[in-house]
């Protein structure tokens, strides 16, 4: 893929009302969801889910690129046809995470930086070669007493620089996606310098190593207060924050930005996504999209609990979840989607 066709591949992931279904959990993450529903921790169970999940009809409706992971972009559906097929032939360009997962970062003690570029290179050629067009890179940052600290800031953003030059290098577009967590009593306030202190660093280091902005996608955390913060806010205020922060931070060459959940309720997720397009859509220079996994998954899983018989209802509830975030896209969803 030349530098064209990756800003093209880079525009269509965020172009219109689509967005991105993150389905890219580690398999101890898999396991890890899949225990708290008692549904086996076992490769078939994560295979006939990931299944469950491609095969959910008219689902290129509102999802432009799905995010595999290593295990799944292997695997197959019952009857042989690969995953990367079934998802290409529905219309949904193939991503691939490529990060082995934050690690405890030496010297920062509660602190995170994420590994995987030794061999990099290789594996991107690899992962092209199967069919993948975009990549994902997640660092992680948590917030409290004298964290994040620079040490971690600038390392993580360094890595996730190196990452997406070589991504470019390969012909993926490169999503960056730097976490800053909710775990934490911290304020509004405090998560949006911090945030806004993250994606200054990153994108100084995106320049540094030379990746083109045109060809690459951001996945931010929305500005929020820690989960244990005694003052929650408003849809409203969430959506006014996190687009400030955004607006001070992000260079408007980028082809644009896909949020995370984070862990948020599914629709919370949507209802804030949708604040942001609904007052401020005509004022930004990027487009403000969804990279959700478990703001689109979760009531399926719990829907399916790993039987056969639950299938079509968890499709629907999945299906549910990416058109209520194609509506956020519009700034045209309501909570009364929810129960209609
Ligand atoms: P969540 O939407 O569940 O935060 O996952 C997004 C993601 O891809 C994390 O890397």
């Amino acid at each position: 893929m030349n530098a064209l066709e990756q800003m093209n591949t880079a525009r269509a992931l965020v172009a219109g009302d689509k967005g991105l279904l993150a389905m890219d959990e580690s398999d101890p993450t898999c396991n890890q969801r899949f225990a708290m529903l008692g549904i086996p921790q076992t490769e078939e169970a994560r295979r006939a889910y990931r299944e469950l999940i491609v095969t959910t009809p008219n689902l290129s409706e509102c999802i432009s690129g799905a995010i595999l992971y290593d295990e799944t972009i292997r695997q197959q559906k019952k009857d042989g046809t690969p995953f990367v097929k079934a998802i290409t032939d529905a219309g949904i360009i193939v991503g691939i995470k490529v990060d082995y997962g934050a690690k405890d970062m030496a010297g920062h003690p509660g602190e995170k930086i994420t590994e995987g570029l030794d061999g990099l290179r290789e594996r991107l050629i690899e992962y092209a070669k199967m069919g993948a067009r975009f990549a994902k890179w997640r660092a992680v940052f948590s917030v409290g007493n004298g964290v994040p600290s620079r040490g971690c800031i600038e390392a993580n953003a360094q890595t996730l620089a190196r990452y997406a030059a070589l991504c470019q290098e390969t012909g993926l577009v490169p999503i960056v996606e730097p976490e800053v967590l909710m775990d934490g009593s911290h304020s509004l306030q405090r998560c949006c310098e911090v945030t806004v202190e993250v994606l200054h660093t990153v994108f100084n280091e995106l320049y540094t190593q030379q990746v083109t902005l045109e060809g690459m996608i951001l996945k931010p955390n929305m500005a929020l207060p820690g989960l244990s913060c005694s003052l929650q806010v408003g849809v409203d205020e969430v959506a006014d924050a996190t687009v400030r922060c955004l607006l001070r931070s992000v260079p408007a060459a980028i082809a644009g930005i896909a949020f995370l959940s984070g862990g948020q309720s599914a629709e919370l997720a949507s209802a804030r996504l949708n604040a942001m397009n609904a007052a401020f859509e005509m004022r930004l220079p990027w487009a403000l999209s969804f990279s959700f996994a478990r703001a689109i998954q979760q009531p399926a899983l719990e829907i399916w609990r790993g039987e056969e018989a639950n299938v079509s209802a968890a499709q629907k509830a999945l299906y549910h979840r990416a058109r209520c975030n194609r509506f956020a896209r519009l700034g045209e969803y309501k909570s009364t989607m929810e129960t209609s």
